[in-house]
């Protein structure tokens, strides 16, 4: 099947700036999943955000969105798309459902036909309450999902959101975390941007790592995990004398270096599993742990990983 979202070789360079935002920027998102596109401060998230929306031009490269060349069929591509910004675009005076409203009628919804939409979207996603009230009053909660509301007003084939959660609370994280779940369950293509290795564990099928402009490194959270670093089960014990005498229990299990460091001992494992043999093994040689523990590598090693430089890892 197509890509709902396929990007090649794409590079922008602001004026004036020293280094390119994007520099060969590839990426295919499957229709129907959720991509989340990870990177620290300045990585080109937002830039990559923009030149698939059409908001800003690329210097070179070529892109589609559902179908639509992004150069070239810039209005498929806006009919087709909803984007959540990074800085919100909705009017402060007015309230939830007016701003609402008022995205229905600048989409181009007749006035009945925008109310009863904003009115769904209200109740869907909890905004009853507050619904009439000046949105300058809204918590940032409130007011990200009003953002998402207001990018379905005109439900969306692909739908881009920009830093979701960036300063909310974990409640309200959840919450919007939740959302763009039932969205992915109505067939919405999602791309998303994010600095919190959480949120792309959470929700995203596909996770791309950007740094300085391209994608270094991507596949799905659990891809990533196992590329980076084994699961160890880790012991610690009332002497360095027993850490040192448990390391040598565990070799024959360990699938690596064993790693003792004072009343510690780190054993490469095969699996969660091997704890049991491993605690068999420190039995049968007369050792007690005072703590067991089994460590997976998480996304944040792959992060990480490809955000220090070679010479220092
Ligand atoms: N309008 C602009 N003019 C000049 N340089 C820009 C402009 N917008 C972004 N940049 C630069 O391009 C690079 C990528 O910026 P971008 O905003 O795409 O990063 P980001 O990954 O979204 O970062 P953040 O996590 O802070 O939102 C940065 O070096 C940034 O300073
Ligand atoms: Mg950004």
């Amino acid at each position: 099947m197509d890509a709902a979202i396929e990007a090649r070789a794409v590079r922008k360079h602001y004026r004036g700036t020293e280094r390119p935002a994007l520099d060969g920027f590839d990426l295919r998102v499957a229709p129907g999943s959720v991509c989340a596109l990870l990177g620290r401060n300045g990585a080109g998230k937002t830039t990559a955000v923009r030149i698939l929306t059409t908001l800003l031009a690329m210097d070179d490269g070529s892109a589609t969105v559902a179908g639509h060349d992004v150069r070239t069929g810039g209005d498929g591509v806006r009919r087709a798309i909803g984007l959540v910004g990074q800085n919100a675009a909705v009017d402060e005076i007015l309230g939830g459902r007016a701003n609402l409203v008022l995205f229905g009628r600048l989409r181009g919804l007749p006035k009945a036909a925008a109310r009863a939409r904003a009115d769904e979207l209200i109740g869907r996603f909890g905004l009853d309450d507050a619904a009439d009230r000046a949105v300058g009053t809204y918590s940032g909660g409130m007011r990200r999902r009003l953002d998402l509301a207001a990018s379905l007003v005109v439900p969306p084939s692909v739908l881009f959101v920009d830093e979701p959660t960036t300063g909310l609370d974990p409640d309200a994280r959840r919450d919007v975390w939740a959302t763009v779940r039932r969205l992915v369950d109505d067939g919405v293509t999602v791309l998303l941007t994010t600095q919190y290795l959480e949120e792309a564990d959470e929700l995203a099928d596909h996770v791309a790592m950007l740094r300085d402009g391209r994608v270094v490194l991507e596949g799905s959270p659990a891809e990533l995990t196992s590329l980076v670093g084994e699961t160890r089960v880790e012991a610690r014990f009332a002497t360095a004398d027993d850490a040192a005498a448990a390391g040598r229990a565990a070799g024959p299990y360990a699938v690596g270096p064993v790693d003792v460091a004072g009343v510690t001992v780190a054993v490469p494992v095969p699996d969660a599993g091997a704890v049991t043999t491993f605690c068999a093994a420190l039995a049968m040689a007369g050792l007690r742990p005072e703590d067991v523990a089994v460590r997976r590598p998480t996304l944040d090693d792959v992060f990480t990983h490809v955000n220090t430089p070679e010479e220092a890892r």
